[in-house]
């Protein structure tokens, strides 16, 4: 049974693909006799691929969206196993990897029946201690449900999560990604040698794996993807946040920035060079990373790109400024309406 709101969405999903994908009048009736026949709509690999890059241009809070007709999309519908999605996951992260050269993907799994537990398919735990938390704060309860699944840590700030999956709501199982799929930038700052002390590094790869693919009326509920990471989402928020690394402080005083008053800016200072050493490390490892001027300059020609074919740009503001000189990029200059298109990615509730 296919209800009247899933119905209409399903239609208008059909109806954008014709246009886009330039199909016949006789194709679109075609296709939906075949549908109301099957009684139930399964779309094609060619209809879900063009839908999850149609998502990725309806990604408000995506300042990378120029590149959306270039993401590559894996079609798992039939891994129905827990080790058939940890084998498709394995091949996401080294197809997305690339030895650096980082690869646009995703990997939709049964709309239903597969759901994946992690926030991100590489990430670092965090463990709550006496004092404080030791690696990721943004980690710790997920952490936690991979402790009770058994998952022996190393107990680094940086130990890599393993990935949890569930089938069919059962119970869910755990597997460790095998370190030399694991590709991590060892930080360290072009002039300052201080910087290289902190002994940080980041994964290369942000891959999603917590949002919920909504396409014709059908949520998929594990659908995995990645773009490559703009060098502020690590240096200005995973490092710099209080509720996360919270190292500008450390940044500071290693770099002897007088941390006294408010006033010499020791926090501004910390955090520039703070995002010159995460841009220039991965850079220096051969890892694709975009800066937020770059990024901001490519999304301008976007919306010059998405103008010309008579689309209007949604985006959302808030997310779409960088969050560090926001107002040295074209975005802080202009309203942009954050109306929600679909095909789109969106938060779904927790399955723990
Ligand atoms: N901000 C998130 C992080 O720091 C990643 C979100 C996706 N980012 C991306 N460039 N595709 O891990």
């Amino acid at each position: 049974m296919i209800t009247i709101t899933k119905q209409q969405e399903m239609l208008e999903f059909l109806h954008l693909y014709k246009t886009e994908k330039q199909q016949s009048d006789a194709w679109l009736t075609k296709r939906i006799a075949q549908i109301e026949l099957m009684g139930e709509y399964i779309p094609t690999t060619e209809e879900l691929t063009f839908g999850a890059r149609v998502a990725w241009r309806n990604s408000n809070k995506c300042i990378g969206r120029l590149f959306w007709s270039s993401l590559q999309v894996f079609d798992e519908r039939e891994a129905l196993d827990a080790h058939s999605v940890f084998e498709a996951l394995l091949r996401h992260i080294r197809f997305a990897t690339n030895e650096g050269r980082l690869r646009p993907a995703i990997t939709i799994f049964h709309p239903t029946r597969v759901r994946i537990f992690n926030h991100q398919l590489l990430r670092y735990a965090g463990y709550e201690t006496a004092d404080g938390v030791i690696g990721d704060p943004h980690s710790v309860e997920f952490t936690e449900v991979c402790l009770n699944l058994g998952w022996q840590p190393a107990g680094t700030a940086f130990d890599i999560l393993p990935l949890v999956i569930q089938i069919d709501n059962g119970a869910p199982v755990f597997y460790e990604i095998p370190a030399e799929d694991v590709l991590e930038v060892d930080i360290a700052h072009p002039e300052h040698e201080e910087i290289a002390d902190l002994q940080l590094k980041w994964y290369a790869v942000p891959i999603i794996s917590d949002m919920r693919f909504n396409c014709a009326g059908i949520d998929f509920q594990a659908a995995p993807f990645n773009g490559w990471y703009m060098g502020t989402e690590i240096g200005a928020r995973n490092f710099a946040d209080e509720k996360r690394y919270n190292l500008l402080p450390r940044v500071a005083d290693v770099l002897k920035i007088n941390r006294d008053s408010n006033l010499s800016l020791w926090k501004d200072r910390a955090l520039v060079e703070l995002n010159v050493a995460v841009l220039h490390s991965f850079k220096e490892a051969g890892v694709s990373i975009v800066d937020h001027h770059t990024a901001a300059h490519q999304f301008k020609l976007f919306q010059e790109l998405e103008g010309k074919e008579d689309r209007n740009v949604t985006g959302n503001w808030t997310w779409l400024v960088p969050p560090m000189s926001p107002a040295t990029t074209h975005i802080f200059h202009q309203p942009i309406p954050n109306l929600i298109l679909k095909p789109n990615y969106f938060y779904q509730s927790r399955p723990y």
